[in-house]
């Protein structure tokens, strides 16, 4: 054997551990797509979906991937550099409309958008100041900057959504220029940014401001464009990142922002010119998905409130904790990693898939199951799994907070 087996048994420990037990929860392998799914042969309801209305199975948005492959087939075999077609530009000048931005560039994934903007952008005399909760594509991003030799920025941290703590380190930093990113609704915990607060300090300080939006796309604002609209900050952000993988229904990144910083940003960033473009069928269902964004997407938007405010209204008046949540994002808070396994695999096993979320994603007692509401949920769904939550919830101890018992072996 040599030192990386060793190494990869050494550190698979714990998951061989739940694997041996049969509680490991993730990676599993659903037969078709859609909210309504199933997963060994057994009809389950997703509710860790991103799926947010309910857009990605619908049979337009089929029809026009099924065009774009008899056009382009699946792939370019290329990056953007050299496989640029009209459905990718026409998507982007009609994205960057929608949003309210000069320009989009369309990158192959979100996590890319994010790691080619923060490392075109941040250099030796950056000081990038981020959230501690914040997502893995802006921690990598940065980290990625700062292993540029010669250009490493200063990388500092402010208190989850606290403005007092972005204040206090914008104030203190060591390099000429700042550079601040948070997200418009944090994934794991459902909780807006208090953006205007943020908007206010990054303009005191002369810092732009990235907003990951990725979680706000399609849920927020009147028209779904996101936080900015919500907050009624339209133009006060400079920078948008966002996601086709969620509202937008397949796969891709969003960069918004004015003209030259997007191509600069084309022209620099590694993660956009060094993988291949995104796949055509792809930008073709995203495209339909913004035909319907902009003909009826403050009705789609109101109907996803309402599920998800009917959703609050009853597991909170039935003693669950949501954490900070408020939005359609809502962890249900377990603070104990066996609750959290055991009522995932109650419900799974009545037909609910609820994902969850364990050390070291986060804290110790800080586990939950992490529930999305969809508009694409029915009534009969979230009537289901509110059920299903109360039943376990009370037999696992998540409404008492009593702690669960030792187990035997
Ligand atoms: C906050 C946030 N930013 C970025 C991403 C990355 O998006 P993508 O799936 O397009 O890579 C995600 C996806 O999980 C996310 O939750």
């Amino acid at each position: 054997m040599s030192w990386i087996d060793e190494k990869a048994y050494a550190e698979l420990a714990r998951i061989r551990l739940a694997k041996e037990k049969q509680v490991y929860p993730y990676f599993r392998e659903f037969e078709s797509g859609g909210l309504h799914t199933s997963i060994g042969g057994k009809p389950i309801i997703n509710f860790s979906s991103n799926d947010y209305l309910g857009l990605t199975n619908h049979p337009k948005v089929k029809e026009a991937a099924k065009k774009a492959i008899d056009k382009y087939a699946c792939g370019l075999s290329s990056s953007r550099v050299q496989a640029t077609t009209v459905e990718h530009v026409d998507l982007e000048n009609r994205m960057a409309k929608w949003f309210g931005f000069d320009k989009c560039l369309l990158f192959t994934t979100g996590y890319q958008a994010m790691l080619g903007t923060i490392v075109s952008l941040a250099d030796k005399d950056t000081t990038v100041i981020l959230d501690s909760y914040s997502h893995a594509c802006i921690l990598d991003g940065t980290f990625l900057a700062a292993g540029v030799p010669g250009r490493a920025p200063e990388i500092r941290f402010f208190n989850h959504n606290s403005a007092k703590s972005l204040e206090r380190i914008l104030s203190t930093r060591e390099r000429k220029n700042a550079l601040v990113v948070v997200e418009g609704v944090y994934s794991l915990d459902g909780d807006m940014a208090h953006l205007q607060q943020f908007v206010d300090i990054c303009a005191k300080y002369d810092a732009p401001l990235i907003v990951d939006d990725a979680h706000g796309t399609g849920t927020l604002g009147t028209r779904g464009t996101g936080i900015l609209e919500h907050m009624g900050l339209m133009g006060k952000a400079p920078i948008v990142v966002s996601t086709l993988s969620k509202t937008f229904g397949g796969i891709g990144g969003i960069l918004l922002g004015a003209s030259d910083v997007v191509d600069h940003i084309k022209n620099t960033a590694r993660s956009f010119l060094f993988s291949a473009t995104l796949p055509v069928p792809v930008v073709a269902a995203a495209s339909t998905i913004l035909d319907m964004m902009e003909e009826n997407g403050p009705e789609m938007v109101r109907e996803l409130h309402q599920k998800a405010a009917y959703f609050r209204e009853k597991l909170t008046g039935a003693g669950f904790d949501l954490g900070a949540s408020n939005t359609h994002i809502m962890p249900v808070m377990c603070r104990d990693e066996r609750k959290a396994l055991f009522t995932h695999l109650a419900l799974l096993e009545c037909g609910v898939l609820m994902v969850p979320i364990i050390y070291p994603a986060v804290k110790n007692g800080e586990e939950r199951l992490r529930v999305n509401v969809t508009r694409g949920h029915t009534q009969e769904d979230l009537d289901t799994a509110i059920d299903l939550l109360k039943v376990y919830g009370e037999a696992f101890f998540i409404l008492s907070g009593e702690e669960l018992g030792p187990m035997e072996d």
